[in-house]
């Protein structure tokens, strides 16, 4: 792979250049710190090389003592021979070129000339390198391998046979990187194929990744398929708000339509890697939307403008009894003056973004993702973290199959981790506090770990093994799904190790720290819908959330939408909720707008407008700024910059945050030490 560890350095020649790099290092990476690229097919820098395509062929000789250099007989792959001392590398030689020609011809035997009908044409690494080393013409005139174009690997992927050039990526990403091993090869020879053990679904969560790496269109998204060729797509840099992990991605668009999701580089966040859920969930962007303003008339939803409908929303929420309640999946700046209105406009302290389960005071986020590398051990109690937190499962994965972290699993079903933990500790459903508890006596020495190891049906050396682990360098994982963490939080303080209690929502962290939750004597959400249930409350504004589909108990949701006397849906989706509506105001969505989202290791990072807004709708800070000059004269907010730059001055939590620190690889909050984030953002 890509990274050395060695410290130790050695001189080589890189086409005359001289340059010292590690001991070990690949070549091809080598090239790569003096801006020389070598062509490559199956050599990918996340995974282990394998020397498959022969495309990186390079001269190489041995610098001897008398100066002279002896050359290598045959040429090399670069992506398999590590540096050392001496060593001289030529990349671009006659004979060179002649290799690659050759590697090319051979290739191309059997690949389909799809180029013009291709997905990956355009972008595709066999046509670049074809055109920049290929033969012109082709010397064959048999007939082409001909084997199953457009099989549906899954719902999601697409495999053209006929065009791959078996580099094994995608074999090597589901081994190395998901973990899952679905994908191997199956047959020999020009039969060669990738495919799924017994041709059953590949449904890996993270199969989109394939799609990416397969450096030729054998791999293609069967949601794109045919929808765009890569030059009519526009790209924005963007943020996944699908979970609150906050990869970093591309937008691709067209004429104002979301294309499709690539992942972008962070090597703090998510590397180059996406959840399938990131990679093909989106498409909520294209389907139908709230995009006018709509107000009641009698059984009927009319549309109505902006004025008309602030006019109705002021009168409903003046006086009385009024609540708002959110799903935190929107930016920081719409959060900020969601809270801002109702706290100051409205004077109401009724506003919350919790929807279930125990939530514990100690909303602790100690450990960055890419931190769980360094970790000696991690303990994952209660989350099914390869569905909740899909990036920070990859993570840990990596760090205990590249630098032998221990991994624990204390949860009621089997989970994914469950694949690689060295300890997995079972409970009974409803038991995770006295099990946590459990771990806590076994962890501070008051419990036999021979006699508990006993109970639990696992190693007890396994076990001591990964406890002296996390003892010494541990981080725990839990999650907001978890009712009871704080056992898990008191567990954390007793065992001495970094305790992370982790929002899901694309914006819950930033919740968090803004304070989205009641105020002095208000109510949180359980108490909002009883109110409205019970016909107590007078206006109920929901942003982004259906409480029929998000709140566990449905029939008390359901009253409550039934019988409050005004409701507000402010939202970027359609749901239930909007026929209950008594005033309807579209919500640009996320990319829709400019906007900083902060994702559950306490990163804020940046997302700006890739395409318009759809009808009328307008970014949600927005919408609560306009409606708060109804409240009180005041100078309107022109940007999302602006109120970024409010919040940064008013709230503690943020107050290193301002747009130069958002480039790049965004800003941990705290600058990424440990810290509590508090249920009123006041640091
Ligand atoms: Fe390589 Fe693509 Fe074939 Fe997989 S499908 S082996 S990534 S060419
Ligand atoms: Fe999006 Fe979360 Fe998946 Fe990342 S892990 S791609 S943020 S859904
Ligand atoms: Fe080196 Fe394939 S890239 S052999």
């Amino acid at each position: 792979m890509a990274a050395v560890a060695s410290t130790q350095t050695v001189r080589i020649k890189v086409d005359d250049i001289e340059i010292e790099v590690p001991k070990g290092e690949l070549i091809v990476e080598s090239a790569k710190r003096l801006g020389i690229e070598i062509p490559i097919f199956c050599y990918h820098e996340r995974l282990k090389p394998v020397g498959m395509c022969r495309m990186c062929f390079v001269d190489v000789g041995f610098t001897q003592d008398d100066g002279s250099v002896r050359p290598m007989p045959k040429p090399q792959a670069a992506c398999t021979l590590p540096a050392s001392e001496g060593m001289v590398v030529t990349t671009d030689s006659e004979a060179v070129r002649t290799d690659r020609k050759g590697v090319l011809e051979l290739l191309l035997i059997n690949h389909p000339l799809d180029c013009p009908v291709c997905d990956r044409g355009g972008e595709c690494p066999l046509q670049n390198n074809t055109l920049e080393y290929g033969p012109s013409v082709s010397r064959y005139h048999e007939v082409k391998r001909h084997l199953p174009k457009a099989f549906p690997l899954s719902k999601y992927v697409t495999l053209d046979l006929e065009r791959c050039i078996q580099c094994g990526r995608c074999v090597r990403f589901t081994e190395e990187i998901s973990g899952d091993g679905q994908l191997a090869f199956r047959f020999r020879g020009a039969l060669m194929q990738p495919s799924t053990f017994k041709l059953t679904d590949f449904d890996s969560k993270f199969s989109g990744n394939v799609i990416e790496i397969c450096p030729v269109g054998a791999l293609t998204n069967a949601k794109y398929r045919f929808r765009a060729r890569p030059w009519d797509l526009e790209t924005t840099a963007a943020i996944c708000t699908m979970c609150s992990n906050g990869c970093n991605v591309w937008f691709d668009h067209r004429s104002g339509k979301l294309s499709r999701i690539n992942a972008r580089t962070n090597e703090a966040v998510n590397e180059e890697w996406t959840c399938d859920k990131g990679k093909f969930g989106h498409a909520w962007y294209n389907d139908e939307r709230p995009d006018k303003v709509l107000v009641r008339d009698g059984e009927e939803l009319k549309p109505a403008s902006w004025s008309d409908a602030y006019s109705q929303i002021e009168g409903a929420f003046s006086g009385g009894d009024v609540a708002g309640l959110v799903m935190p999946d929107i930016s920081n700046e719409s959060l900020y003056l969601f809270k801002k209105l109702f706290n100051d406009g409205l004077g109401s302290p009724n506003i919350d973004h919790r929807w279930g389960g125990e939530k514990i005071d100690d909303q602790t986020v100690s450990t960055a993702i890419a931190d769980f590398e360094q970790m000696k051990g991690v303990l994952v109690f209660g989350s099914s973290l390869a569905d909740e937190l899909p990036i920070v499962f990859l993570r840990v994965r990596k760090a205990w199959l590249n630098n032998g972290t221990k991994v624990i699993v204390a949860s009621e079903s089997p989970t994914d981790v469950d694949g690689f933990a060295d300890v997995v500790l079972r409970y009974p459903a409803g038991e995770a506090a006295s099990f946590a508890k459990r771990i806590a006596n076994l962890i501070s020495g008051k419990k036999d770990v021979e006699k508990f190891a006993t109970d639990c049906g696992v190693d007890p050396d396994e076990l001591k093994e990964a406890v002296a682990a996390l003892k010494q360098a541990g981080s725990i994982i839990t999650t907001e799904s978890l009712e009871n963490a704080k056992a898990v939080s008191t567990l954390a303080k007793l065992a001495g190790v970094d305790f992370n209690y982790y929002a899901l929502h694309a914006n819950g962290q930033g919740a968090r720290e803004i304070g989205i939750t009641p105020g002095d004597g208000g109510m949180a959400t359980g108490e909002i819908l009883k109110a409205a249930a019970d016909g107590k409350l007078k206006a109920l504004w929901l942003v982004n959330c259906d409480p029929t589909r998000d709140y566990p108990d449905k029939d008390l949701a359901t009253r409550a939408l039934e019988n409050v006397e005004f409701l507000v849906y402010q939202g970027d989706r359609m749901c239930e909720a909007v026929h209950y509506a008594s005033v309807v105001l579209p919500m640009a969505a996320p990319a829709e707008q400019d906007g900083t989202y902060t994702s559950c290791e306490r990163r804020v990072q940046r997302m700006q407008r890739a395409i318009r807004p759809i009808g009328d709708a307008k970014p949600g800070w927005r919408i609560f700024s306009e409606f708060a000059l109804r409240q009180e004269a005041a100078t309107p907010h022109f940007s999302a910059k602006e109120v970024l730059q409010e919040l940064a001055a008013k709230n503690p939590n943020f107050a290193t945050v301002n747009d130069a620190r958002l480039q790049g690889e965004g800003l941990l909050l705290g600058d990424g030490k440990a810290t509590k984030a508090t249920a009123n953002g006041q640091g």
